[in-house]
């Protein structure tokens, strides 16, 4: 397999829009801006294949010798993102369908029916032929497949995927009962008797079955991958050394990143916080639960240089911002900086989206000239290369329970479970605890401490596995609405959370949701603090209270609680909290288990910087990010060279914005 050496720095290159003097043109100024890595052919499906019979590599083959005589490792696309219009002209039937029954047209990209076996077989066909030619082309270094799935395109109801639902259906349930009992069907005469008699959740006059829905979005995700594989099968019978991928979007719904990852060889993510915001923790969420999904290094395979051009008001990345982000994605095990896109396209949708080499002239351009800094400021850190994240804590993260959670006809339409994740996530980095996100699937062992945070559904296996993770020492926190259904949207009988009750010694009796204008108060330790959304009533089987209600008749009821059980413990928080109080509840829970830190193993840790720990197999890298507006001083436990600064330090002083990276020898 291709052996990744540096960390890669480039973007999404798109040539086809250039004339070749600017191509040339465009080596030159990739060596100056540190470029070692582009993608390309993500869009080059028609210039390669011009019409049905014809495949044309001239273009591409000039290229592609082009940027390996140049140094620069290609990270190659099969092409089959946007697929050409004389492809759609013969066959309008690969487009997918509206829940209106409208066929989108050409005009645009991502315009295929997830199901469709012309667009299939098409994608396949080329995949085998730009892997037949390039294969053992010596500058390949990643297969890039297809572009961003799901993006634009996450439902379609056209007949052909009505037809492949109920195949994937029968599959999936293989009798027509096992369906029926899945489904809850004797709810409102729903039952079936055949396979054909099911929809798609298309038009329907209200409500829609529950686990039809979530059926469908398993089904979207599932022929989705099918594509992917049928891809990477075609290119894997040229090309058996080089690692597949396609550019996941973080915190997207529709596609379920851990089966994904499982069929990839690396994971890359495409990065677009807002510059508007300064603490953009959704996107750094997305850094830590990109990399868990493979528990390895990823890439971050696209941001924005500057601002995007697909918000409503795009705002320019702020002077440092851009690096300081980056290095965000590095300190939390990133390997790779790429960019969309190389040049700035002259027409297209996408003319004003920052590139590295904007429509002006580069040289006096500061987009360009801090992507050239960072370019070469990166090649120093090549030894990071590899080096794994270490993290404190775990949050289970589950894309089937996302889709649950968000149906509709719940409690409260206003629980989401990004929002949640959201505030959980920047209530830890005020604590500078550090996460892995895993799957309920996965091991519990490891790590001190396990969140399951708005987990409503969850299988039998992942409530009995808490138990026993519990029984043996460990410490769990949930919250409200958490281990309420099964897989299939089905309570769990005998009183909420029925999943997670024995562990929690409580039961909660009634839901009392609140309008979402309204703000409450909890009390917890002597202080009140707000709380939104959610209330409950609580009854005690064992747990002790930590905090009380404060309105109505739920006052002075149980708000959050604590559970000795076995020899570990478990808590539970009925409410959303400020982030204040959630920040407290987290450093109690952390000192009452006696958990501590990876990073106090090398820093008294008492300034406000933001620090993550990677580990390769004879250094440990302590990264050190200050997102404050304030300097900050840190003091190291022994002496450790500075990588950026290249010198030996026992303490530092680090600006705002500004970055150190401390290279310790392992102990
Ligand atoms: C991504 C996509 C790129 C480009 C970029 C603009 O979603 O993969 O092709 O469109 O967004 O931000």
């Amino acid at each position: 397999m291709v052996d990744q050496k540096q960390i890669y720095y480039g973007a999404d290159y798109n040539p086809e829009q250039w004339s070749q003097e600017t191509i040339k043109e465009d080596m030159r100024l990739m060596r100056e801006a540190g470029v070692n890595y582009v993608s390309i052919n993500i869009f080059g499906w028609v210039n390669i294949q011009p019409n049905e019979s014809t495949f044309d590599f001239t273009f591409l083959d000039w290229l592609m010798d082009l940027l390996y005589e140049n140094n620069i490792a290609i990270d190659l696309a099969n092409g089959t993102a946007s697929p050409p219009a004389w492809l759609v002209k013969k066959y309008p039937e690969m487009m997918p369908m509206t829940i209106h029954g409208n066929r989108l047209v050409h005009g645009s990209r991502q315009h295929y029916c997830p199901t469709s076996p012309i667009y299939r077989d098409y994608a396949r066909r080329l995949s085998e032929a730009v892997a037949k030619r390039y294969s053992q082309h010596p500058g390949v270094v990643m297969w890039h497949i297809n572009n961003e799935y799901t993006c634009h395109i996450h439902e379609c109801y056209c007949p052909n995927c009505r037809a492949s639902f109920q195949n994937w259906l029968e599959k999936k349930y293989q009798t027509i009962e096992a369906l029926n009992t899945a489904w809850s069907t004797k709810f409102w005469s729903q039952t079936y008797q055949e396979w054909d008699e099911i929809f798609l959740p298309e038009e329907m006059p209200t409500f829609k079955n529950p686990c039809q829905q979530l059926d469908y979005r398993r089904f979207i995700s599932d022929m989705n991958l099918e594509i992917y594989q049928i891809e990477k099968k075609a290119i894997q019978t040229f090309s058996s050394n080089i690692p597949f991928m396609t550019n996941l979007m973080g915190l997207h719904k529709y596609v379920d990143g851990f089966k994904w990852a499982s069929e990839m060889d690396v994971v890359s993510w495409n990065a677009y916080p807002n510059p508007f915001e300064s603490l953009p923790y959704p996107q750094f969420l997305a850094n830590d639960l990109m990399r868990s999904l493979k528990k390895k290094p990823f890439l971050i395979m696209e941001q924005a240089p500057s601002a995007v051009n697909w918000r409503q008001v795009n705002g320019a990345k702020k002077p440092g911002q851009m690096r300081l982000w980056s290095y965000e994605a590095l300190a939390h095990g990133s390997d790779g900086m790429m960019f969309f896109q190389w040049r700035q396209s002259q027409g297209g949708a996408e003319k004003f989206h920052s590139a590295i080499v904007p429509h002006g002239d580069p040289h006096t351009s500061r987009t360009f000239r801090e992507c050239a800094a960072l370019g070469n400021e990166l090649k120093q850190l090549n030894g990071i290369v590899g080096s794994r994240f270490v993290a404190d804590i775990a949050i289970v993260f589950d894309w089937e329970n996302w889709w649950a959670l968000e149906l509709d006809a719940k409690p409260n339409a206003n629980i989401r479970y990004i929002h949640q994740m959201r505030a959980l996530y920047a209530a830890l980095r005020a604590l500078n605890i550090t996460v892995d996100f895993i799957h309920p699937s996965e091991s519990l062992d490891g790590y001190p401490l396990v969140i399951a945070y708005n987990l409503y559904s969850a299988s039998e296996e992942f409530g009995n596995k808490v138990k026993e993770f519990v029984a043996n020492g460990g410490t769990f926190l949930t919250n409200f609405f958490s281990g309420i259904v099964n897989e299939n949207d089905q309570v769990y009988l005998g009183g909420y959370p029925g999943l997670f009750k024995e562990v929690l010694g409580i039961t909660v009796e009634e839901f009392q949701p609140l309008k979402p204008e309204i703000q409450q108060q909890v009390h917890f330790k002597n202080k009140f603090y707000e709380n939104r959304r959610w209330e409950e009533l609580i009854h005690l089987q064992g747990a002790t209270p930590l905090a009380t209600f404060t309105s109505d008749f739920l006052k002075d009821s149980p708000a959050i609680t604590k559970h000795r059980f076995g020899k570990g413990l478990a808590y539970y928080l009925g409410t959303e909290l400020e982030q204040e109080g959630l920040t407290d509840l987290l450093n109690d829970i952390f000192s009452d288990a006696k958990l501590t830190k990876v990073a106090e193993s090398y820093l008294q840790d008492n300034s406000e910087l933001s620090v993550t720990v990677r580990q390769g197999p004879t250094h440990i890298f302590l990264f050190l990010l200050n997102h404050t507006n304030d300097s900050q001083q840190v003091q190291f436990l022994s002496e450790g060279t500075a990588l950026l600064s290249k010198r030996k330090v026992c303490e530092l002083t680090i600006a705002p914005m500004e970055v150190e990276i401390i290279k310790f020898a392992k102990g």
